[in-house]
């Protein structure tokens, strides 16, 4: 039988030659790889299609880019993946085994855990608080002052996650945490390049990162735990998890260590993506000062000055538009790892137990067959008429399934706030020309600091 005449479910798709064995070969492929990440990936989809398959070292690994495969992976067949992926190695040694990282009956025990705290009711109230916080920033900031505008929201969204779901106050914490993450994201490389017990560098930096995370992390328990008015204890997140007891034994508490690595994913997840959103669309916004005239019409109209609430933000269509295209273009988690436990299939084809696959989020948010002149600023893409005309996992920067994003309301809500609630106030200018690029390590950050000018409105 000719490869052109076996069941699809056995056909092997296209791709390229198989990698060599050894570190070598590795590093040369990362460094090639790390030179255009983008432009490595998207030669590969126009050599071999929708769907590839290379051969690596360490099993075979397919790549994708079709809103349909997408839907095999994360939806019809989403019991047929898990997330040991090799690239999710690093994430899983900070995050330890949270909602994030974590698979089958321990996954769905912590999401039935962590659900309540991020429902549309408690949104209404977390608005507040984010409101709150970002007033604070306005009253800061000073007309004609500079700022880094990444600092900036990485400082604002992590006040806001750390007192809406811990209620803590984190204040001057957030620059140690900044520079932690900054190590993280450049040591991820190494991380999964080279055993855990091989102390490089990058590995020395990357633990002295964890530890002052951690450090951070337990304070937050230790506070609570110790807290002796268990009367005027906060009823949020943090004391769910303090309060839970454990499924199986139902004497015993969620030890600090599963805490931990709760918290840890919630902390992480819950602002480094966030503010990667935020600083993307104040650049873009500069960039692209008809969208922000159009924004502040909106703004101006609706709140007419005053502070905006959760209770807007329906009124605030196009505010939403610029945040879902700026997340098109640079969506902050720009791919989706997962392995196969079982033989499966996708897209006709067959893939073996074991295999690695990933979906290439960012290649579909940049594909001309569903969003045309795909480099363009253009929010309007984002009206119900122009959604219609593409399939519905083209856009997908909060992934889909059972493992959706659980902090998609609480994020949209929050840069919706932010972006209005500055917005009113200030217009932001790029104090350099030189166009930022993004850099793809954990999330999508900007490669270089995005500096702005504070222009009063
Ligand atoms: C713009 C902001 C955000 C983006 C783009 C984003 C993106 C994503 C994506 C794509 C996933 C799915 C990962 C996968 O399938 O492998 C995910 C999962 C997750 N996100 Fe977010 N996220 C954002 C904000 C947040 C916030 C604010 C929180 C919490 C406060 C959060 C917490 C989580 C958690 C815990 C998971 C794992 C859910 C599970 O597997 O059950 N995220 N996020």
């Amino acid at each position: 039988m000719t490869e052109a005449e076996w069941p699809a479910s056995q056909a092997v798709p296209p791709g390229p030659p198989p990698r060599k064995k050894g570190l070598v070969p590795a590093l040369r492929y990362y460094l090639h790889f790390i030179r255009g990440p983008f432009a490595f990936i998207r030669q590969r989809f126009d050599e071999y299609g929708d769907l590839y398959r290379a051969e690596n070292p360490d099993g075979a690994l397919y790549a994708l880019r079709h809103p349909d495969h997408f839907r095999e992976v994360l939806m019809t067949r989403a019991d047929d993946f898990s997330k040991k992926h090799t690239a999710l190695e690093s994430l899983t040694q900070v995050l330890g085994d949270g909602l994030l990282t974590s698979d089958g009956e321990n996954w769905k025990r912590q999401r039935r855990m962590v659900q309540p705290a991020f429902t549309r009711k408690r949104m209404s109230g977390y608005a507040a608080m984010m409101v709150d916080e970002t007033r604070a920033v306005a009253d800061e900031w000073h007309p004609g002052g500079e700022v880094d505008m990444g600092r900036e929201m990485v400082d604002l969204t992590l006040r806001i996650v750390c007192r809406t779901l811990f209620s803590y106050r984190i204040d001057h914490k957030t620059d140690q945490v900044a520079r932690a993450m900054r190590t993280l994201n450049g040591a991820q490389a190494t991380l999964n390049l080279t055993p855990e017990w091989l102390p490089t560098p990058g590995r020395i930096r990357a633990n002295r990162a964890i530890q002052l995370l951690d450090s951070i992390i337990y304070d937050i328990i230790e506070q609570r735990r110790n807290a002796t008015d268990t009367t005027a204890q906060p009823h949020d997140l943090l004391q769910r998890l303090v309060d839970a007891v454990d499924s199986e034994d139902r004497d015993s508490r969620l030890s600090d260590r599963e805490i931990r690595d709760q918290l840890m994913t919630l902390f992480l997840a819950g602002h480094e993506t966030t503010s990667h959103a935020l600083t993307w669309t104040w650049y873009l916004l500069a960039r692209n000062p008809d969208v922000e005239e159009k924004l502040h019409e909106e703004l101006d109209q609706v709140l007419a000055g005053r502070r905006p609430g959760y209770e807007d933000l329906p009124s605030l269509p196009y505010t939403e538009q610029i945040l879902q295209e700026a997340m098109r273009l640079y969506p902050p988690a720009y791919v989706l790892a997962r392995r196969a436990d079982r033989d499966t299939e996708i897209g006709g084809y067959s893939v073996p137990a074991g295999s690695e696959v990933v979906l290439w989020l960012y290649m579909s948010h940049h594909d001309a067959r569903w969003f045309p002149e795909p480099e363009a600023f253009q929010p309007e893409r984002f009206q119900d008429e122009a959604r219609e005309q593409r399939p519905k996992l083209a856009w997908l920067p909060f992934g889909g399934g059972p493992r959706a994003c659980i902090g998609q309301e609480f994020a949209m809500t929050e840069a919706r706030l932010i972006l209005a609630t500055l917005a009113q106030s200030f217009r932001p200018r790029l104090v350099s020309d030189d166009p930022v690029e993004p850099r793809p390590a954990i999330t999508l950050a900007p490669k270089q600091r995005v500096r702005m000018r504070l222009e009063p409105r």
